[in-house]
């Protein structure tokens, strides 16, 4: 019998972590606990805690029964304007959730923190690519960076490692978060289609032939849990990709194929301007195609679309490290999309 691992994914309800939470349950050897605000329902090998781990006592005693955890996944995150106001509330979370757990789990082995390419200053324009785990910092505030900072701190003289992923931007199909490439996409098409426009390409003309990479949040679930449980990754950090590169010049017309639509050029429209007023048609599509009630807001994160379609420069790293070290998975992104979009007509999110 394998032993059983407990596991706590912190930001259960994300794109990430309840990709993760599904990996774990997958395996069958792991006991799994999930932290958000909102919570969940307790089913099988997971069980939910609804804490808000900005507020430190509120976490110590939401997580003061967790004394068998072994692993903890760190992928939650606070939306601020700013990147310098990321900071904070960012660093308070990951402070508060490993304080608590850590004075209370003996057996404590590993804390995996889910970082991304603002590592490598990638938000701000042009960066070194293939971006590498070992590149050059640049100038705070960046919240990904005091994170780890303080994970490197925290573990000096303790039996426990930590991990650092870094995903470029990542693809799954969870609702109600504030960065989901493949919701903008699904749900900006669908919007087009029903008032007959082709797909434009809404972002800027120069970003429509760059190189980008993706990262599936399944692949990206295996590539944690991999890390975490592999003493040789362990107090280091791994880029995690597909494995191949887009441009949107080349998957776009797929992309409206896929929703039986015409292409038309490029034009640049921020979208959340001109998806802002689309409230009751999404409604209205909602009655006239049966699909699930999800309010706009949870399936619409419109200025991570913009910021996303504003990449006119090269945007991928370097995934060789992890397969050096032995993770040799692999996704397809052109036909990821189209499973995603297909997950997304099963669960009713957008017309069939
Ligand atoms: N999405 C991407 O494309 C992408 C790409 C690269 C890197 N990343 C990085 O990956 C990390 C996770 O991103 P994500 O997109 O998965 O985030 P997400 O979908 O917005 O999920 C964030 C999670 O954190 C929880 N949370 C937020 N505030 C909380 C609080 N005060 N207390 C407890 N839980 C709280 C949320 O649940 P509740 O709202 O219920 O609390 C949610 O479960 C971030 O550091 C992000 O920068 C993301």
């Amino acid at each position: 019998m394998k032993s059983k691992k407990t596991a706590v994914v912190v930001g259960a309800n994300g794109v990430i972590g309840s990709n993760l939470i599904s990996h774990l349950e997958s395996h069958g050897d792991w006991q799994i606990i999930g932290l958000s605000r909102r919570g969940g329902t307790d089913n099988g090998n997971v069980k939910y805690i609804s804490v808000n781990l900005l507020d430190s006592e509120d976490s110590k005693l939401k997580l003061a029964t967790l004394t068998a955890v072994t692993h903890i996944f760190y992928a939650a995150y606070q939306d601020k304007p700013t990147w310098a106001e990321l900071v904070a509330p960012n660093l308070a979370m990951l402070v508060n959730v490993v304080n608590a757990i850590e004075s209370v789990a003996v057996d404590l082995q590993h804390i995996s923190l889910m970082q991304g390419y603002k590592v490598y200053g990638a938000h701000y324009g042009p960066f070194k690519t293939p971006a590498k785990e070992n590149d050059g910092g640049h100038m705070p505030p960046e919240f990904n960076v005091d994170q780890q900072q303080f994970l490197e701190a925290q573990q000096k003289g303790k039996k426990w490692g930590w991990s650092a992923i870094r995903p470029s931007v990542v693809a799954g199909t969870a609702l109600g978060n504030p960065m989901n490439l493949v919701l903008v996409i699904a749900i900006y098409a669908s919007i087009s289609k029903e008032l007959g426009l082709p797909l434009r390409f809404p972002g800027k003309l120069g970003a429509y032939d760059k190189l980008l990479d993706i990262t599936d949040a399944g692949l990206l679930a295996k590539a944690t849990v991999w890390a975490a449980t592999n003493p040789l990754c362990a107090n280091q950090a791994f880029n995690i990709t597909n494995g191949d590169l887009i441009r949107w010049n080349d998957l776009w017309p797929k992309i409206a194929a896929y929703f039986k639509m015409e292409v038309a050029p490029p034009l640049q429209m921020p979208l959340t301007i001109v998806m802002a007023d689309k409230l009751t048609l999404w409604t209205q599509m909602q009655e006239k195609y049966g699909l699930a009630k999800h309010h706009y807001s949870s399936v619409s994160s419109w200025p991570f679309g913009d910021f996303v379609f504003s990449w006119d420069y090269d945007f991928f790293s370097d995934g060789t490290k992890a397969r050096r070290m032995g993770f040799h998975e692999y996704v397809e992104t052109e036909k990821m999309f189209f499973s995603l979009f297909d997950e997304l007509k099963r669960n009713g999110i957008i017309p069939g």
